[in-house]
């Protein structure tokens, strides 16, 4: 069994895929299965932390001794993260979440029409869930942890991202179309703001959940 060294911590992550609906039956998703997610949930309450998962749209049972709250857009993970936040030592955004979701949502189905063309969807921007926590900084000492799937220069696009978003720990992996999503294992490189880099070779997603954990603890004070 693991060392309990996040004994009497709060830890709040977000898993799964945003869905954006445009009416009752249709929406904008992607592929993020959850699986990184809910390993990180696993291997924090196996080292003893308080754990509560946003979870979006996976298919994944609710992992034993987390609080699991569940939520469809971005708009509700970003309510349920923020509300979760507000006394967590650590935030870790697993979640892919939408970064547009469209402007209208039509209350009946939408239908097509003979002889018409479709009309266009408009979209909308989404709130940077990762940047607003990272700015508000609601605890001085929180640690806040950030993915970013990158399908070329990875490393480049990544210190980039860690600057933009003001995380402390930024965990990048290259993706592709038959690469890491719905996967059971991961590679990645953690970026920290101090500009350390640490690969995880390809392994099990709580190998690589482990080495975000190793990272957070000497940054809580
Ligand atoms: O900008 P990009 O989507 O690549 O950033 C990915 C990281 O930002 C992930 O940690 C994701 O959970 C987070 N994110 C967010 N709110 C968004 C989009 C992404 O918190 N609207």
């Amino acid at each position: 069994t693991a060392a309990p060294d996040l004994a009497g911590r709060h830890v709040v992550i977000s898993a799964g895929g945003t869905r954006e609906p445009l009416d009752p039956v249709r929406f904008l998703g992607n592929r993020s299965s959850g699986k990184q997610g809910y390993a990180l949930a696993r291997t924090a309450a196996a080292r003893g932390a308080r754990v509560t998962l946003v979870e979006a749209n996976t298919r994944l049972p609710d992992p034993a001794g987390v609080d699991v709250v569940h939520v469809g857009t971005a708009v509700e993970l970003r309510a349920a993260v923020l509300a979760a936040a507000a006394d967590a030592d650590a935030v870790v955004m697993a979640a892919a979440v939408a970064d547009f979701r469209p402007a209208e949502y039509a209350a009946g189905k939408i239908k097509k029409k003979d002889g018409e063309e479709p009309a266009p969807v408009v979209l909308v921007r989404n709130p940077d869930i990762l940047a607003e926590i990272s700015a508000e900084r609601v605890r001085a000492d929180q640690v806040i942890v950030g993915f970013a799937a990158e399908t070329d220069d990875v490393l480049a696009n990544g210190r980039a991202k860690l600057l933009r978003k003001g995380c402390d720990l930024l965990v990048v992996n290259e993706v592709g179309e038959h690469r890491t999503f719905g996967a059971e294992e991961n590679e990645a490189v953690v970026l920290a703001a101090d500009g350390t880099e640490t690969p995880v070779p390809h392994g099990p997603k709580e190998a690589l959940a482990d080495t975000v954990w190793d990272l957070a603890l000497p940054l809580f004070h």
